[in-house]
């Protein structure tokens, strides 16, 4: 075994990789429950791609058998069944946990020098992911792939001077037809998941030159032993964060597993009820909704009024709402990253946020009736509210010193 491992070293640096990656990558100590989502995001891409390379050995990108394979897969092909259902509960379980994982990078302060790259890497993979789940639902062809894609091309078609051609652009026709069904298909299958896997790929090269951060948001790099240079605050990677990151897997595989035998659908928030009709480009749906994760931007898309009749700055407003993110870093002054040494301004911005985010989400999916309207303009407020108003509430806030080590809590 000595021998073989010697003769991989001198070809490809394996030994090395394992050292500095995992057995001698140091972790900070003091790591929690927000921690688990970065490698259950992992977990999730795999799970997506292994199950997405089995729909398509069964699935047809045509127009006039897309509906029927999928059919097809669900009831004629062995496991199709489970195979689609893990693949469209995948999908939302991604954007669960995304969320959660870029909520951990707002509480602690993770987004803050020198992780800018890391965070700006991650809300790429974050549009990268939309774009993808956007692909993903024109393909079974049902009424509200058909329709929900209908909806969002058209919201191109709004850009001033460019909005029309952008929109044939995107289509490959005036509607949406077999020859946008083609295109989708051929983003959602290669061009993007090896876009997303770059960015993956990058998004850890920068996390492991810099580090993690923590939840007390102390930089465990400055205080190393002077013997063996090792940061006094960390641990090996290798075993107590793959033995820490082995059990939320099993967590999450039981509640991803419940959601998958039992409740698929999920009411209708996982799979619409809409969708098990197949595409009818003449019979329009009474109520087009998006799927839950794009809710609180279709929110905001809607609370605000066309101007001169055009809709375009709910659609630009919806595009800062995502874009906002990336400026992030630079928006907060905080003289300190974590919560938990924070002052009361960000404590109530940050909740006032959540408040907004979730609300937004809720509107997204009700009807705009005229009250739901005012209340999404309000929420619409808040959310940008928080971005905006950062530098101003984080530089004025009475933080707590940080301290000069982790705590363990
Ligand atoms: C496919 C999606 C993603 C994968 C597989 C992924 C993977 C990871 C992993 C494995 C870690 C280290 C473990 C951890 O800190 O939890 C990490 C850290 C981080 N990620 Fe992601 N990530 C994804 C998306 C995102 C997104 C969308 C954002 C933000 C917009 C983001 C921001 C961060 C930040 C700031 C860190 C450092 C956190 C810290 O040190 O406190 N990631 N990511």
């Amino acid at each position: 075994m000595e021998k073989l491992m010697n003769w991989v070293d001198a070809r490809f640096p394996l030994t090395a990789t394992y050292k500095a990656h995992l057995s001698e990558y140091f972790a900070p100590k003091n790591f929690n429950f927000w921690y688990y989502f970065g490698s259950l995001a992992l977990l999730v891409l795999v799970i997506q791609i292994v199950s997405g390379i089995f729909l398509t050995m069964n699935y047809k990108p045509d127009a006039n058998l897309a509906f029927a394979s999928v059919e097809y897969i669900m009831r004629d092909v062995e496991w199709g069944w489970l195979i689609r259902y893990i693949h469209s509960t995948g999908a939302s379980a991604f954007f669960v946990v995304v969320y959660l994982h870029m909520f951990r990078g707002i509480i602690y302060g993770s987004y803050r020098q020198p992780r800018e790259l890391i965070w700006i890497f991650g809300v790429l993979i974050f549009l990268v992911l939309m774009g993808e789940a956007f692909f993903g639902y024109l393909l079974p062809w049902g009424q509200m792939s058909y329709w929900g894609a209908q909806v969002i091309v058209n919201l191109f078609a709004t850009v001033p001077f460019i909005g029309e051609d952008l929109s044939i652009l995107i289509r490959g026709d005036y509607v949406i037809s077999d020859a946008t069904l083609n295109r989708f298909f051929a983003f959602h299958v290669i061009a993007f998941p090896l876009v997303l896997l770059g960015l993956v790929a990058v998004h850890l090269v920068a996390l492991h030159e810099v580090g993690s951060n923590n939840p007390d948001g102390v930089e465990i790099k400055k205080h190393k032993d002077p013997v063996t240079h090792r940061p006094l605050d960390g641990i090996p990677f290798h075993p107590y964060y793959t033995v820490k990151d082995i059990l939320g897997v099993v967590v999450f595989l039981i509640a991803f597993s419940a959601v998958v035998f039992f409740a698929p659908e999920m009411g209708g928030y996982f799979l619409e009820a809409n969708n098990f009709i197949p595409a009818d480009p003449l019979k329009t749906p009474e109520h087009i909704a998006p799927v839950w994760y794009f809710t609180p931007y279709y929110a905001i898309l809607r609370a605000i009024p066309p101007i001169l009749g055009s809709q375009f700055p709910g659609v630009a407003a919806m595009g800062v709402s995502v874009l906002i993110f990336f400026a992030l870093p630079w928006l907060d002054r905080s003289p300190v990253k974590s919560i938990r040494y924070r002052g009361p301004k960000f404590k109530i911005a940050l909740t006032l946020f959540v408040i907004a985010f979730i609300g937004l989400g809720w509107l997204g999916i009700l009807p705009a009736t005229e009250l739901y309207t005012w209340i999404a303009r309000v929420l619409t407020v808040v959310y940008f509210g928080f971005f905006f108003l950062m530098p101003w509430y984080t530089k004025n806030d009475t933080s707590k010193p940080e301290p000069e080590r982790v705590t363990l809590k």
